[in-house]
């Protein structure tokens, strides 16, 4: 069995690393180290952790061009989104720098004049984190920040496509102050370490982002020693566009949606419904616009849309979109690759098709690629009804100018996350996370930190 995880650029097929792949032995010091440091850690005082976290940020930024570097290099994105992660996983380093002095607890009227009733909060002990490859940084400080805020120490396995962000993001923890012990990685295969964690009796929460059957499965395990889990798992977004919606906002916004990050993200819009009177306009502008972009390696300045991950991943999306060929579909723009099995690496256009029908594969599995399939609907209820016609329940967007519409379908639309005229719905200021088998429990905002805490209630009496 090999002994290391060879990393390599998604743009080139070239290998960036190879990362030593830890021994079960290893891990199993490390969760003990991190279980260890949870008294010491628990103890410091909230506005202590606040700095050291405040501290992090800050040296995170300062580092923010190597970042970008490495995440463009192991993940592929374009260099100006890698850059933009940057910042999007220090804000919720800053967010919870400032939670961390919120943890309140609250006295509860007592039902006699003898007793005190006392609810507080306190960490739940070491948390155990496995992070996904499509956004190596913000995925890792979006579980890590919160975590460390509450007082839990942390322990984060990166995706083997990307262990190289999360590892020096961790170097950095360190470097601001961070004891060794309280943020730790470790390097291995998903179902390896996945199963070390989940037996493991010193973890007391595993949050996981990546697929639902992954999430089923340490779901499973977890239960075995009933810890806490939060699980973002897969999405299948719909994208709503109503009969009445500007049509030029709401084709910038499907871009900005689809085509994030290639397409690769949980949150982006993977069926496309659109009312039948605008349904042919609509459709001709985003082919155009779609066009347009530019595909390529993430380091070359004018690339909007960098390679799939890996060949896995490509053989997925080609094979929707032959399906959606085979069963009627239109290309409209796309369906090229420019693609290399023996030097390994995978591009694919950003492809628009239409009269897609929901026989096809695309409108039944996640696509995590640049293909944009649309639909079209007459009614509300129709649309509504296509829209929840899935088990995941992660975002949905819609686009309309007439609040009963807007209202309508937020309403009636079983989504954790949803975007009324707003393609971009994330930061760290807000509660993310999916119904259904989307997952459980929300990261970031307010919500985001709760997970990491307990509920402990104080009955004093005899007073
Ligand atoms: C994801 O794809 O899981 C995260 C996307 C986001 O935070 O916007």
């Amino acid at each position: 069995m090999s002994k290391e995880i060879i990393v390599k650029n998604p743009a080139t097929g070239e290998i960036v690393k190879e990362v030593k792949i830890n021994s079960e032995e290893e891990i199993n010091e490390a969760i003990k180290q991190g279980h260890d440091s949870f008294k010491k850690w628990s103890k410091v005082n909230a506005h202590e952790r606040s700095r050291l976290l405040s501290n992090w940020s800050r040296i995170i930024q300062e580092h923010k061009e190597e970042i970008a570097e490495m995440m463009t290099l192991e993940n592929g994105k374009p260099l100006s989104e890698s850059r933009g992660e940057v910042d999007y996983a220090t804000s919720y380093i800053d967010w919870y720098a400032e939670e961390a002095k919120r943890i309140y607890g609250r006295t509860v009227p007592a039902s006699t004049e003898t007793k005190r009733i006392i609810v507080s909060k306190q960490p739940i002990g070491l948390v155990a984190a496995i992070t996904p490859w499509n956004f190596p940084a913000a995925m890792m400080t979006r579980k890590a920040a919160p975590a460390l805020a509450a007082g839990c120490p942390f322990i984060v396995k990166p995706a083997v496509e990307t262990p190289l962000t999360t590892m020096r993001l961790v170097e950095l923890a360190h470097e601001a102050g961070i004891p060794t012990d309280v943020i730790q990685y470790v390097n291995g295969s998903g179902s390896v370490v996945g199963r070390i964690f989940t037996s493991s009796e010193y973890i007391r929460k595993i949050t996981f982002t990546g697929s639902t059957p992954v999430g089923k499965q340490l779901i499973k395990e977890s239960a075995e020693t009933v810890k806490h889990v939060t699980m973002e798992l897969g999405g299948h977004a719909p994208l709503i566009v109503a009969e009445d919606a500007d049509l030029d906002f709401a084709i910038k916004q499907t871009m900005a949606t689809k085509f994030r990050n290639a397409g690769q993200t949980c949150v982006c819009a993977n069926r496309i419904i659109v009312h039948e009177n605008i349904a042919d306009a609509f459709s001709k502008k985003l082919a155009e616009e779609a066009s347009k972009l530019k595909v390529g390696n993430g380091f070359d300045q004018d690339t909007q849309v960098g390679p799939i991950i890996n060949e896995k991943g490509f053989s997925k999306i080609v094979a929707q979109i032959e399906d959606a060929i085979e069963k009627g579909a239109e290309v409209l723009a796309g369906n090229q690759y420019k693609a290399d099995k023996e030097a390994g690496y995978f591009f694919i256009h950003p492809t628009v098709l239409i009269n897609v029908n929901l026989d096809m594969v695309i409108m039944q599995e996640e696509t995590f690629g640049p293909v944009a399939p649309i639909i079209t609907f007459k009614t509300l209820e129709e649309a509504v009804e296509i829209a929840n016609n899935t088990p995941f329940g992660l975002a949905a967007y819609f686009f309309t100018n007439n609040y009963k519409t807007g209202t309508y379908l937020h309403d009636h639309l079983d989504y954790g996350i949803i975007g009324w005229n707003d393609g971009a719905p994330s930061g760290a200021h807000i509660p993310f996370g999916g119904m259904k088998e989307s997952g459980l429990g929300r990261e970031g905002g307010v919500e985001g930190i709760e997970p990491y805490l307990e509920t402990k209630y104080l009955s004093v009496g005899n007073l």
